[in-house]
């Protein structure tokens, strides 16, 4: 058979990485029109990019050029926006690419990635894919870090290259603390620390690690755009990288990874800064919202958030059919049923009126079911 002679073996037991359906399949397959239909899944910016991007991408005039290979223009705005040197940044097809770029730069087939479950899924899914192996170190039952267990795993695997820490970790909103990290970096091995729900945390008070790159020479740390300034759907990303391995990353990165409209709505973006600190504000107030009305069904848990969502625990009724019929009302939310997170449901914060219909939605099933009873 052809695939068993030209395809690479290992591929075969990946695990396909389950993406949301498209917004405009499920709207057919809901039989809703788009607009009606409240995206609570994905822990998008329901705010989508501030004015000043969207004017500057009907303004842009060189979509017919190649972009800038060295995103000059992006990573010096982002720089301005950060603090930390341009000359340690790069940026990517949305912090996927980075996490993939790193991946792709450090292993050897059969090197070892720890990974902290319940966490982001690409990063077994990109592990997979670079012809790693990933061990897991599980979130204790509070979704902190077992830093002495993930010690153990360094110390009992020879092989183990990459730890990746997300903070505020997706999908229960968690922030790592600065000793656990500390702790963390004097292993031996490059800790990738993932801040795609950064700002959200720093509207409350934590700060950003991006300027411990500079200090510690096995830490890279990872932003988006994405949840911040709503350019998802431009797919851009940056992060900051330790010199050894950075010049490595810019050797082997796709020469034009960041689009012309994704830096032009990026650095856009980026000068409206007022705008995407009052949408934080808004969505951190709405989370807490969320967290606080769903509580008062009684069979939602909520699990304390400093990010744009909220990871609810559901109670004597199993989740996956509370998703399902809320999908039913036009209200999309993840669902969960893996260890640590099982029965599950983790809940985007969207706008006021996104929380009212999602409420109004949940007290439609329970009137339906209380007059099935
Ligand atoms: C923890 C985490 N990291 C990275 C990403 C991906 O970011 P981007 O859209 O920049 O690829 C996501 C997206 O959901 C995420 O949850």
């Amino acid at each position: 058979m052809i695939a068993q002679r030209l395809l690479r073996p290992d591929l075969a037991a990946i695990e396909v990485y389950q993406p949301i359906v498209p917004f405009e399949v499920l709207a057919e397959r809901l039989g809703r029109p788009i607009g009606d239909i409240v995206k609570l899944d994905a822990n998008e910016n329901p705010y989508g990019p501030p004015p000043g991007a969207l004017a500057a991408l009907a303004a842009g005039r060189h979509y017919h050029i190649y972009p800038d290979p060295d995103a000059n223009g992006l990573r010096q705005a982002i720089s301005r926006y950060t603090g930390a040197p341009a000359s340690c940044l790069l940026a990517g097809m949305g912090a996927d690419e980075l996490i993939d770029l790193v991946l792709r730069a450090v292993l050897m087939p059969g090197d070892v990635v720890i990974n902290c479950p319940p966490s982001f899924g690409m990063y077994p899914f990109s592990t997979a894919v670079n012809g790693g192996r990933t061990v897991a170190v599980p979130r204790r039952a509070d979704f902190g870090l077992d830093a002495a267990g993930i010690a153990a795993a360094v110390a009992a695997e020879p092989r183990a290259k990459v730890l990746f820490v997300c903070s505020p970790n997706n999908p229960d909103g968690s922030v790592v603390d600065d000793a656990t990290l500390r702790r963390l970096l004097a292993l031996p091995l490059l800790v990738v620390l993932d801040e795609a729900y950064i700002d959200f945390a720093e509207a409350e008070g934590f700060s950003s690690r991006l300027s411990w790159v500079a200090e510690h020479d096995n830490l890279v740390v990872l932003r988006t755009f994405s949840k911040l300034a709503g350019l998802a759907g431009l797919r851009v990303g940056y992060g900051a990288f330790p010199d050894w391995l950075l010049p490595h990353l810019w050797k082997i990165k796709q020469p034009y990874n960041v689009n012309v409209a994704a830096a032009v709505a990026a650095v856009a973006a980026l000068e409206d800064g007022d705008w995407l600190r009052d949408k934080v504000g808004r969505l951190v107030a709405e989370r807490e919202r969320l967290a606080r009305e769903l509580a008062a069904f009684g069979f939602l848990q909520p699990y304390p958030s400093r990010s744009n969502f909220v990871l609810l625990r559901v109670v004597g009724r199993p989740a996956l059919a509370l998703k399902r019929a809320l999908e039913e009302e036009g209200v999309l939310v993840r669902h969960f049923d893996k260890p640590g997170v099982d029965n599950c449901i983790r809940v985007s914060a969207g706008r006021p009126q996104d929380t009212d219909r999602l409420l109004a939605a949940l007290r439609a099933i329970i009137a339906r079911e209380a007059s099935h009873e």
